[in-house]
């Protein structure tokens, strides 16, 4: 028997985690999955809405370690994960994505000798201003076992040097949480909550610091939502970050003269994917969005100035544009003139990567 702890933390981590867990609960003679949640991510709405929405079980183990900087998040992490490691000896740890929580359990089970299966290694935006970029080199050098989501990945690790025994090109677990739960999310009842229509409306999401913690690139990108016609709707469920730093930068009023624009809590993931497959089109600076986007086959605008997920770009219907309005203004203009790109979905993008990697995993 193997007792695996799989490990979420933040908003991102609980779409990946999800199928992971379903299918290692289907080997219930070989492997024991412990679900922990450090609690980086911790209001309802970041957190609580996304067991319910994602059928996860309640975690057998919550650290509740809350907010910080980021030494004093991962560090608070990694003393509370190494005594849980101590008391239930896993035989593996699991992580997913680029969190800090994934790099602060990382490094506690390397340490203690468990060996680490990390899901989506190898994605590399190569800029190291962004966090989750140290957490990803990290936890890929640390790892014994990478799986990974996109072609990108394989070449990454590979350039690094990785042992390509313990690497395994097996799809995208969120692709996988996406295509579960698509029917579901599309009896979701947001759209007429909110008085939307099909394709007549903007879904946005912003939370990264290069964006939401900088006034000057903030504004632009507020500056930007003024081009789309007031006759459509924004959708804006707002990050707890983006909507401490609007009070903060004093940008209240600006985002209030937005007459179309509507501000929404964080969604939960059923009404976000209903939100998503019925959009016109949606700018983000998310990760995962960027993926969910492309694999339903609508126009994405990135807000950042690189992706780790080329493969949205050259294979899907994601634009990468920053926060140049020079690039985003033409690219919105052009979305209502009903013009892009068509898009393809990556490969092994086929809803059965958790099938892959436990398949895996129940070998090595
Ligand atoms: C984190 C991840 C980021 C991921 C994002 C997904 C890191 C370094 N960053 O960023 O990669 O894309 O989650 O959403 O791990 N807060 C609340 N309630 C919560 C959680 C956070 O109010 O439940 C507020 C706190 O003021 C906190 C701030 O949001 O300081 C940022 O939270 P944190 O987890 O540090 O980073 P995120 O920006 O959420
Ligand atoms: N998401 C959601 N509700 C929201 C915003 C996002 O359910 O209000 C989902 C989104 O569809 C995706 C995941 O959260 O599945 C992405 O998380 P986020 O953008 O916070 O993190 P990132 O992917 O950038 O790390």
């Amino acid at each position: 028997m193997k007792r695996i702890v799989n490990v979420v933390g933040a908003r991102p981590n609980f779409m990946k985690i999800a199928p992971i867990q379903r299918v290692m609960r289907k080997f219930p003679n070989e492997i024991e999955p412990l679900l922990l949640h450090t609690g980086q991510h911790y209001d309802e709405r970041m957190s609580k809405f996304f067991f319910e929405d994602l059928q996860l079980p309640q975690p057998d183990i919550y650290l509740g370690v809350g907010s910080g900087s980021h030494a004093e998040q991962t560090a608070k992490i990694m003393v509370d994960f190494e005594k849980v490691c101590l008391e239930h000896k896993p035989d593996m740890v699991l992580v997913v994505g680029d969190v800090n929580s994934t790099v602060a359990c990382s490094l506690v089970a390397s340490k203690l000798w468990i060996p680490v299966v990390h899901v989506e290694a190898g994605l590399r935006s190569f800029d190291r201003r962004m966090p989750e970029e140290l957490n990803r080199l990290v936890t890929d050098t640390l790892s014994d076992h990478l799986f990974v989501t996109e072609k990108s990945g394989m070449e990454n690790l590979a350039r690094e040097g990785v042992d390509p025994a313990k690497v395994h090109f097996v799809g995208n677990v969120m692709i996988d949480s996406l295509a579960y739960f698509l029917e579901k999310a599309a009896q979701s009842p947001i759209l007429q909550q909110l008085e939307l229509t099909q394709r007549n409306y903007v879904l946005v999401t912003l939370h990264r610091p290069s964006n939401v913690d900088d006034p000057e690139n903030f504004l632009k990108i507020i500056s930007a939502f003024e081009r789309i016609p007031k006759d459509t709707p924004i959708v804006f469920p707002i990050h707890p970050r983006t909507e401490k730093n609007i009070k903060a930068f004093g940008l209240e009023e600006r985002v209030r003269a937005l007459s179309n624009l509507k501000l929404l809590s964080p969604v939960g993931y059923l009404d976000f994917m209903q939100l998503t497959q019925n959009c016109k089109f949606v700018m983000t600076d998310s990760g995962g969005i960027q993926e969910e986007t492309t694999y339903l086959g609508i126009p994405c605008i990135t807000l950042r100035e690189n992706t780790e997920r080329p493969s949205t770009v050259e294979v899907g219907t994601n634009e990468i544009v920053g926060t140049d309005l020079d690039k985003i203004l033409p690219l919105i203009d052009r979305l209502f003139a009903g013009q892009w790109k068509k898009g393809a979905i990556p490969e092994k993008w086929d809803g059965h990567a958790a099938e892959r990697i436990v398949e895996v995993l129940r070998r090595v």
